[in-house]
């Protein structure tokens, strides 16, 4: 048991959490497919609910068109402090962080300079990747080179060696993500900003958070991005509403908006309007966190109680501590149980040497040798009714370099435990033998 997290604050944290054991129709199963989506917190369901009995758009003068203006501005507020975000008037919303990504792609490769050069990276989710090659392909007349980063097979991040080779004065985008949802590794945001100060001063740093943000903290002004994209599904609330942030250069740009629609940003952002009840739920994940965050530290900041952003900075430490353990547990083994690293017949993917541990998130993509993703995943759920995902996860890129086209991926996150990482590596050691004895 990790030091941090005491069983009954591990229960606690369980127990706010729909469907950590059983799913919705009461089976018993292991939920490693966060990755995919994350569960999601009974608060944040519970206040989808309240809200969704609003019978009003906000902007309008009279109460529940009022209160609607007041649950989105509550909000961008809680969103500005999980990111670290300088103003809540920096953040805008969308569908998904696939739209909003094209969206940003839209505003800005036609501001830049003919023959501008575009980086992207090998370990992101296509959401990433797409836009800016189909965008830049839209405007020949621009020439715009878009290059592909790759990712250092060691660590699963991108290796700053390629990217010193491609980064000059022309680069004025590097589309990366905070983590690859395929490699589960963290991505070196400061070192790639410190880069491109040196090489390329006129960079903009588009950062993909989306499998990252459940993970640890996140602190846009720290790591000097210029947009950063999440979708609140991936972090314990529902579907449907996605997140940016983006610098005030960025928000200024000239972009698709309806002519009536609001001249100011970040609302001028935003396509018709928004499901009010949808933003109620991201306000309950960031006080779950400053919640965490109190219970794992409670001596940390003592006389500011009211410091939310500091509190859920706490939290996201605490999960990402927590989720240390489940690293090691799953790379090591527990209790005799061996590991990903040592079940032979498994090929597991990015970092897996100890040194590189810290690196990772609980996200552990691998191949069986001489099995489909498909029947590795068919054989957990239908004999140990352990759910996980089998397919490219929407990482082309990423599996292209790896020279595969698809993978098995177990994504955990910090309401999983260390007894449930036992039943997943017996039950791997159990597959691994009988394709063995045939
Ligand atoms: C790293 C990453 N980026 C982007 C996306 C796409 O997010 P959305 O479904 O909100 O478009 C995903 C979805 O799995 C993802 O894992």
């Amino acid at each position: 048991m990790n030091a941090l997290l005491s069983s009954a604050l591990q229960a606690a944290i369980r127990e706010k959490f729909w469907y950590v054991s059983e799913d919705s129709r009461g089976m018993a199963r292991i939920f490693f497919d966060s990755g995919a989506g994350s569960l999601v917190l009974k608060s944040a369901h519970a206040a989808l609910e309240r809200a969704s009995r609003l019978s009003s758009y906000g902007g309008g003068d009279f109460p529940d068109s009022r209160w609607a203006d007041e649950v989105v501005a509550e909000a961008r507020a809680a969103v500005a402090d999980l990111l670290n975000a300088p103003s809540p008037e920096q953040l805008f919303t969308g569908e998904s962080a696939t739209a909003i990504l094209r969206r940003l792609a839209e505003a800005i490769l036609p501001a830049l300079p003919d023959r501008s050069r575009i980086l992207i990276s090998a370990t992101d989710h296509n959401a990433n990747v797409d836009p800016w090659r189909t965008t830049a392909a839209s405007l020949p007349s621009k020439q715009l080179d878009v290059q592909l980063v790759r990712f250092d097979p060691k660590t699963g991040t991108m290796d700053l060696n390629h990217l010193e080779s491609l980064a000059d004065a022309r680069v004025r985008v590097v589309a990366v993500s905070h983590a690859s949802n395929v490699l589960g590794a963290e991505n070196p945001l400061r070192e790639i900003r410190h880069v491109l100060h040196r090489a390329a001063p006129e960079a903009w740093l588009i950062v993909d958070g989306v499998h990252f943000v459940p993970h640890g903290p996140v602190d846009v002004q720290s790591v000097g991005a210029d947009a950063y994209v999440f979708s609140s599904y991936k972090i314990f609330a529902q579907r449907g509403l996605s997140w940016a942030y983006a610098n005030e250069a960025i928000l200024r740009l000239p972009h698709y908006k309806l002519t009536p629609a609001p001249e100011r940003p970040p609302e001028s952002w935003e396509w018709g309007f928004r499901n009010p009840a949808d933003f109620a739920p991201i306000l309950e994940v960031v006080e779950y966190l400053a919640w965490l965050g109190r219970q794992c530290f409670p001596t940390s900041i003592p006389g500011t109680p009211s410091d939310r952003r500091r509190w859920v900075r706490l939290g996201q430490q605490a999960i990402r501590q927590y989720e240390h353990e489940l690293v090691r547990a799953m790379l090591d083994g527990v209790d005799g149980t061996p590991g990903l690293r040592a079940l032979e017949g498994v090929t597991l993917y990015g970092a897996h040497e100890p040194e590189f541990d810290h690196l990772k998130e609980p996200t552990f993509s691998f191949n069986v040798v001489g099995c489909s993703s498909g029947e590795v995943v068919a054989w957990l759920w239908q004999r140990r009714r352990i759910a996980v995902r089998g397919g490219n996860h929407y990482a082309v890129e990423t599996h292209r370099q790896l020279g595969v086209r698809e993978s098995v991926r177990a994504s955990l996150a910090h309401y999983n435990t260390v007894e449930e990482v036992r039943a997943f590596l017996q039950a791997l050691a159990e597959f691994l033998a009988e394709r063995t004895r045939g």
